[in-house]
């Protein structure tokens, strides 16, 4: 099995595009592909048209009442073409594995187990280099970068290597990557130009391939499909299959070397840059997860009676625990609770008995027949 990753902080500079219709050329040339969509945006899933009830999220939330394993939650979108789709609640996820141990790797050991079943496994990353785009360079031996042909393009890159090297460093896993220009228009004078900057700052950690602007591939994306079945003689087809011969051709010349030479040229981390490498990892995780704001809730119960009284949901796994613990202050009971977008069902514990929020006019049913407390954020 190949893991491959499409990543670059940038929105909007072909990731998708290039994840979606290399899946698609790697099935047509006869391999078994599973496209993971670890997005939130979710427009790999939703421009394939795939609709999802089950997420990437119930794979690695441990927090969620609906946790499943990745098989369960596989669509089919053609012959050898496999995904595993992404919802918006997966958004949640940075925030959720923000204070958890070993939360670079919750992907990796997913995937480890699920080894063989496919030659190739596909990771469309959201544009950013919070934990989602971290798990899956963990994961992954070799990352493609898509970059456009056009100025500013090639600023930031120096984080997503330096989020490389780290992972390296950190968990002793070697990542490689190879650049991939897309969206190039031949047209421009302008973009030989940034061509030509391009290779001078990558030189050898390039793909031979060019991916050139096509409005079909465009088309395709907004007709739930890929390029392949929606022009299979297209440019873009023929671009998105010579990336895919290009690693075919990489995959062969590996088995037919006896001492297999590395297809991509290896992230390496000069020693002086090692010095502070951690501290860095964790500036740039700040940053990034500043993004995923949260939301402070009070949960209140008037309750001068009761001697202890927790507030338990799916925010704290449903614990009765020092975390879920509230506060007397005048007969009122209190809990501020911080929370990421999301919707979230919850229940109070007085002395001991499980009661709703009589407060609370949202709520729904549970699976033992009782009524959830809900709140929106
Ligand atoms: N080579 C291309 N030619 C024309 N349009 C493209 C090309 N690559 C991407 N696009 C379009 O550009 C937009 C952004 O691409 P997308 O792959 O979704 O970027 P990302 O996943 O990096 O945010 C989409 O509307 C997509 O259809
Ligand atoms: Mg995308």
């Amino acid at each position: 099995m190949r893991i491959i990753t499409v990543a670059n902080q940038k929105g909007g500079c072909g990731k998708t595009t290039t994840a979606v219709n290399l899946s698609a050329c790697l099935a047509d040339n006869n391999k078994k592909v599973l496209l993971i969509d670890l997005d939130p945006q979710s427009h790999a899933t939703l421009g394939l048209n795939i609709k999802a009830d089950l997420s990437m999220y119930n794979v690695l939330s441990k927090l969620t009442h609906r946790k499943a394993k990745l098989e369960s939650i596989i669509q089919r979108v053609g012959d050898n073409f496999d995904i595993a789709p992404s919802s918006v609640v997966l958004s949640a996820l940075e925030q959720e594995l923000s204070g958890e141990i070993g939360r670079e790797s919750r992907l990796w050991e997913i995937l480890m187990d699920f080894a063989k079943a496919y030659d190739y496994v596909i990771i469309d990353c959201p544009p950013n280099l919070g934990l989602l785009t971290i798990n899956a360079i963990r994961a992954t031996d070799e990352i493609i970068v898509p970059v456009e042909a056009s100025r500013f393009a090639i600023e930031g890159l120096g984080q997503l290597i330096d989020i490389m090297s780290l992972i390296q460093d950190r968990l002793n896993h070697v990542v490689t990557y190879r650049v991939l220009v897309v969206n190039f228009d031949s047209r421009l004078r302008h973009s030989f130009t940034m061509l030509e900057k391009i290779k001078t700052a990558f030189k050898a950690k390039m793909f031979s391939t060019i991916i050139h602007v096509n409005v079909k591939l465009k088309e395709a994306q907004n007709e739930g499909t890929h390029i392949l079945n929606y022009d299979k003689y297209c440019r873009g087809t023929k671009d998105y299959y010579s990336l895919s011969r290009e690693l075919l051709t990489a995959e062969r010349d590996a088995a037919e070397t006896p001492v297999a030479a590395p297809a991509v040229e290896t992230v390496k981390t000069e020693k002086k840059e090692q010095v502070n490498l951690k501290q860095r990892m964790e500036e740039i995780l700040k940053d990034e997860l500043a993004k995923f704001q949260l939301t402070e809730v009070d949960l209140t119960l008037q309750a001068p009676d009761a001697q202890n009284v927790y507030a338990a949901g799916d925010f704290n796994n449903w614990k009765t625990d020092d975390t879920s613990m509230m506060q007397k202050v005048d007969g009122t009971w209190k809990l501020k609770v911080s929370l990421p977008a999301g919707r979230y069902r919850y229940r109070f514990v007085k002395d001991g008995e499980w009661i709703e929020d009589p407060t609370n006019k949202n709520h729904a049913l549970n699976p033992y027949g009782q009524m959830d407390s809900l709140i929106e954020v």
